[in-house]
Order: C-alpha cells, then structure tokens, then sequence
C-alpha cells in the first residue's frame, strides 16, 4: 500500500539539481498529497563528483545513464540532461523498458515528439513535460485541463526567460546586449547552446509544443516561423516606448479559418497590457478560450527551483495514475491521439498583423508622400507616425510608422518597393505589432 514510486534522475545540472532538492525538502508535504513516497533510487551524471555532492551519501550514483534506465526497480526516468541525442536514445530506451518519463527537454519534444508520443502509446507509459514549456508555470496542464471544455482561439506568451531579461535589462538599465547574456548564463537561465534562447529556437519550440495541445494537431517544429531578438535595437526599444508600446519576444499560435498560425518573434504590444509589464526571466502565456475569453499564466520561466516544481508537478501526476486505468489518463496531447487533426499551417506571408516600420530617408521634401502612396497601393492604412528633427541640417531622417493590420505577403512587396526609392538610405526594420485585446 505503502509502496514507494522509484525514480531515476538523469542530469543533476540546474533543473536536475532543483528536482533533487525539492523532493526531498518537500518529500513528506508530497507524500501527504500521494499517499506513498516518491524515491530517488538513482541520480546519473558524467560528472560523478558533481552529482555525488548534491545527492549526498544515501543516493546511488551512477556514471553511465544506459544502464540506469532499463533497471527493473525503477518506474520513472527524468531526463535534465538536454539536446536531441543522447537525450533521445535514454528517453526512448527508458520507454522500450516499460518505464514513465519526465522531461523538461522542449528541443527533443519539439523536434522528435511524435516517435517519442507514438513509442509511449505502445508501451502504455505516460510522457509528461510540464517543465518543458514556461519553466515553473503550470500551462501544459492548465491548457490540457483547466481549459478542457473551449475550442482554443490563439496562444501568445513570453516564453523564453532569457530574452525577457535581456531586453528589460536592456530598456531599464540601459545594459548592453552581451552583458546581459552572460548575466543570464551565470544564472542557468540560458540552454547549453544560447544561440538558442536569442535567436527565438527555444521558444519556437515551446510554442510549437503549445501549438499541438492547443489545437489537438501534432507536433510541428518545421512549420514554425522563427526570428529571434538579436537584430533589435535600442532605437526601436524607445520608438517602442514613445508610441505606447513594449517589445517583448511572442511566441504565438492562432487558429483562424484558413489554418494555424506558428511563429516567434519580436513583437511590439501594448504597454497598458499586463503581459507587456511582464519583465527579467518571469514568463506569462495568454490563452484565449472561446469560452471563458483570455486568461493569463504568470511565473518564473527558467531557474533551478522554479523548473523543477513543474518536473516534480509530474512526477506526482504519474505517482497517482500509475495504478489507475489507462483510459483515465489525460492524452499526453489533450486530445485523444486518433483524433488528432492535420489542420494546414499558414505561412508567415498569410499572417495577417500589423507593422512598426523605422526607416532612415534623405530629409527632403516628399518622400513621406512617396512612401505613403507605395502603402496605400498595397491597401495598408497608416496609424500612426513619428518624425524627429534631423540633428543637424542636412542629416539623413528617421521616419517610424505604425500601420493597421494587413497580410504579411502585402506588406512585403510594399517594403521592396519602398527600400528601392533613392530617397530610402537603409533596409527598412520591421517589428510585427499585436494588440492582444
Ligand atoms: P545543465 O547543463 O545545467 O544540466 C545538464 C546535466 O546533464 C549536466 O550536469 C551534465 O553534466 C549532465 N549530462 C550531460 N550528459 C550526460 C549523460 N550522458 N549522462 C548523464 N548526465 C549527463 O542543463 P539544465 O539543467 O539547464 O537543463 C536540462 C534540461 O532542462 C534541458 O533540456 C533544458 O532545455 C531544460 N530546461 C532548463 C531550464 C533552465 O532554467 N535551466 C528551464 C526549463 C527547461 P556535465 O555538466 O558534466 O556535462
Ligand atoms: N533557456 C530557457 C529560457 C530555459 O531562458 O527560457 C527555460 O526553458
């Protein structure tokens, strides 16, 4: 009755590390919630030293996690150790072996999910990544659960802790880009490789993860629109603030009725909106049910302790269904796997989402004229404009619009006819805009 649930943990870096210490600082609160105990039988880690310190002198270690995962008195694998490879083959062997999995790993999910789910269903075990997607916040729950009973309309979150605190860094304190970078490193905020954070792959991968349960479609890494925050700014961060705006990297997902929308990117939104207020590694993710509207999930998106809360979340989700029939488990999914649909995915021309637009243009007269007919040629309105005084007399012009929404594919040939006027000195730079109403 009493029997404990036996787990393995491999990886006891950052979040291994977290998992560690929270279930055994919250072992006998868990066991309230359970009704037996949850047992580290094993850590596995390269660095044995490493795990060693933190597991202490009670816990097994182990140097070689193959060996750990097709052991019979394990039931549940944690995989914290990262990447597509070695993570894939222990994650897949854990399930050939019968065993549960938990994982943080939002890149194997995202890219190799479909094999991992299917390998699963075969084998009757449970997959479960809540950490995988805004650390510590519980939204894969919230969207497979607590919103069950809506059709999902769009998904939108800050999804990435490190580039949220890199560009409040940068606005609030004026910090250089790397600067920040390393700051976020240092706090284990950032992936193994943080070309992945910045330039918008991480997040790619928990909105596309995101994606799948919201809309009941599978899982489609490849589909995804991905730019990251790198080519931004401080001069577009402050046009941003001067016209009401904050410039946060969305992920967002949108079913509309010609398909699925499924992209990352800089974006600008309103500063009055309480996700445009979130700031440093907190996450927030807004979901929009067509029954109950908008709802909005705050938290920390990254860190030791905070991931881990959402990895021990499932490790009890399993303690508890682990006996219980199969069909009363939640699809890993949402939705039941034979009723997945392969609804199309638009491309980022089909988008339909208004512009912030900079572009730097000789300071004479008529070039707005000529930049505002190639516009209205394409039917795109504007909204809004800005000009400053050139610094000096001769000086090139800055010029910033903000335009209604239209469909990316217009706006596109709109730019490649305005960046070949004479009067245009640069690329335009273009940051996408949503209201979020
Ligand atoms: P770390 O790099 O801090 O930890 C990974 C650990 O795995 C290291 O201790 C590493 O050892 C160990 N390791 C590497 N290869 C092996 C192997 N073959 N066998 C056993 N152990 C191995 O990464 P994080 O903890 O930051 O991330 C882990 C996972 O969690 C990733 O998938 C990440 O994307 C995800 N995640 C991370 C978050 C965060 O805030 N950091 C938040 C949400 C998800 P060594 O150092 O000796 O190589
Ligand atoms: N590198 C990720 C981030 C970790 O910064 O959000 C959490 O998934």
């Amino acid at each position: 009755m009493n029997t404990p649930l036996r787990v393995a943990l491999l990886g006891l870096g950052t979040v291994g590390s977290g998992t560690f210490t929270v279930l055994r600082n919250n072992a006998a609160e868990i066991e309230r919630r359970v009704g037996f105990p949850i047992e580290i039988k094993v850590v596995a880690d390269l660095d044995t030293a490493k795990a060693r310190q933190v597991a202490g002198p009670e816990v097994e270690v182990s140097a070689n996690a193959f060996d750990v995962v097709t052991r019979d008195d394990i039931d549940v694998v944690i995989e914290l150790i990262g990447g597509y490879t070695i993570a894939k083959q222990l994650v897949l062997a854990a399930i050939e072996a019968g065993k549960h999995v938990v994982t943080a790993n939002k890149a194997l999910l995202a890219v190799h999910g479909e094999e991992i789910f299917a390998a699963a269903a075969r084998k009757n075990v449970m997959v479960a990544f809540e950490a995988a997607v805004a650390g510590g916040i519980p939204v894969i729950k919230s969207i497979k659960e607590g919103l069950a009973a809506n059709q999902i309309e769009y998904v939108a979150g800050i999804i990435n802790g490190t580039c949220n605190f890199i560009l409040s860094e940068m606005r609030d304190k004026g910090l250089p880009f790397a600067d920040v970078l390393a700051q976020a490193q240092a706090l284990g905020y950032a992936e193994a490789d943080p070309t992945f954070d910045i330039e918008g792959i991480d997040a790619a991968h928990k909105i596309t993860l995101l994606s799948a349960l919201a809309f009941g479609m599978p899982v489609q890494f490849d589909k995804a629109y991905v730019e990251g925050i790198t080519k931004l700014t401080k001069d577009d961060i402050t046009f941003a603030e001067e016209l009401g705006y904050r410039v946060k990297l969305l992920g967002i997902t949108r079913r509309t009725s010609e398909g699925v929308e499924l992209r990352v990117h800089p974006t600008m939104i309103p500063a009055k909106r309480l996700i445009a207020n979130v700031e440093g590694v907190m996450n927030a993710v807004l979901v929009k049910g067509n029954a109950v509207g908008p709802t909005l999930y705050y938290g920390a998106g990254a860190g030791s302790l905070p991931t881990a809360s959402a990895v021990v979340a499932d490790i009890i989700e399993i303690a508890r269904m682990n006996a219980a029939p199969i069909e009363c488990r939640t699809p890993v999914l949402a939705f039941r796997s034979e009723a997945a649909q392969a609804i199309p995915m638009l491309s980022i021309d089909q988008v339909v989402t208004a512009y912030y637009l900079r572009m730097q243009v000789a300071d004479r007269p008529g070039v707005l004229a000529e930049v505002s007919t190639i516009l209205a040629k394409h039917s795109i309105s504007i909204a809004a404009m800005i000009q400053h005084q050139p610094s000096q007399e001769g000086a090139s012009a800055q010029i910033v619009l903000l335009t209604q929404r239209c469909v990316e594919g217009e706006i596109n040939q709109a730019l490649a006819k305005i960046e070949a006027l004479d009067s245009v000195l640069d690329k335009v730079v273009r940051i996408r805009v949503e209201d979020l109403s």
